[in-house]
């Protein structure tokens, strides 16, 4: 099945909204798990980047699994940095440790700085350029930062997106729904992901089917 693009930035405050109400906590848990079977030597007091970071979730997740870091949400979407903020503002003890930017990342270097860890759910599948996100994790990446990419895997079929839509999102609100089965024929295939990895120069990082609907994506940047 061809790629469909959806929009990159998910400005409508309705859609982010639902987005930050929603219980993504089986999945988002499965990030930060298979992130921990995969880096079980995590340095104390890192710097993380949470590329794509929404409303948060994973941001606080991860702040919470690894008290000694630092870590900093970047979004190009005003609407859903709210939530971030909203939500930092109520836990007293991520500020300071938590940060929020707005950015919107394009394929030109990023003016950010170098982090020990780089992480991302979920944003890939939104580029419309890839690109974008490999050329991001490497002029962000401090020499051996870990990095951690999980996104959703296009299926092979609208009818197989229908059926994920269905075994997933079956009772959440019409706009959910909406989004996750767009996101679905938006995302990128592990093969598409191989190639771009190729590409960028990360041929070296690993990708991995997770479950019936996940890849992830990790290595580690030296220089
Ligand atoms: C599906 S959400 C994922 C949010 C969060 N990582 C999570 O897992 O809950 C994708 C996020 O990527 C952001 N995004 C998409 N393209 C972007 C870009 N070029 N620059 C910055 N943020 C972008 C969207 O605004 C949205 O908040």
């Amino acid at each position: 099945m061809k790629r469909i693009p959806e929009p990159e930035l998910m400005n409508d405050p309705l859609q982010a909204q639902a987005y930050a109400a929603a219980d993504f906590d089986l999945p988002h848990a499965m990030f930060i798990r298979l992130f921990q079977e995969t880096f079980p030597d995590i340095l104390d007091n890192a710097c993380v980047l949470d590329l794509g970071c929404g409303p948060g979730d994973i941001t606080f997740r991860f702040a919470r699994a690894y008290p000694g870091c630092r870590v900093h949400g970047v979004d190009g979407s005003e609407a859903m940095l709210a939530h971030a903020r909203q939500a930092l503002a109520a836990q007293q003890a991520m500020q300071g440790r938590v940060m929020f930017m707005k950015k919107i990342l394009q394929v030109t270097e990023p003016s950010l700085k170098r982090y020990d860890i780089i992480i991302s759910n979920s944003l890939l599948h939104h580029l419309s350029d890839p690109a974008v996100l490999w050329n991001t994790v490497r002029s962000c990446a401090a020499s051996g930062a870990r990095v951690f990419i999980m996104d959703l895997k296009r299926p092979e079929s609208i009818g197989a997106a229908q059926q994920l839509t269905d075994a997933y999102a079956a009772g959440e609100p019409e706009i959910l729904r909406r989004d996750f089965y767009n996101s679905l024929l938006a995302a990128f295939t592990t093969g598409e992901i191989r190639q771009q990895l190729i590409s960028a120069g990360l041929a070296g990082f690993a990708v991995h089917q997770a479950g019936d609907r996940h890849v992830v994506v990790s290595g580690r940047i030296e220089f």
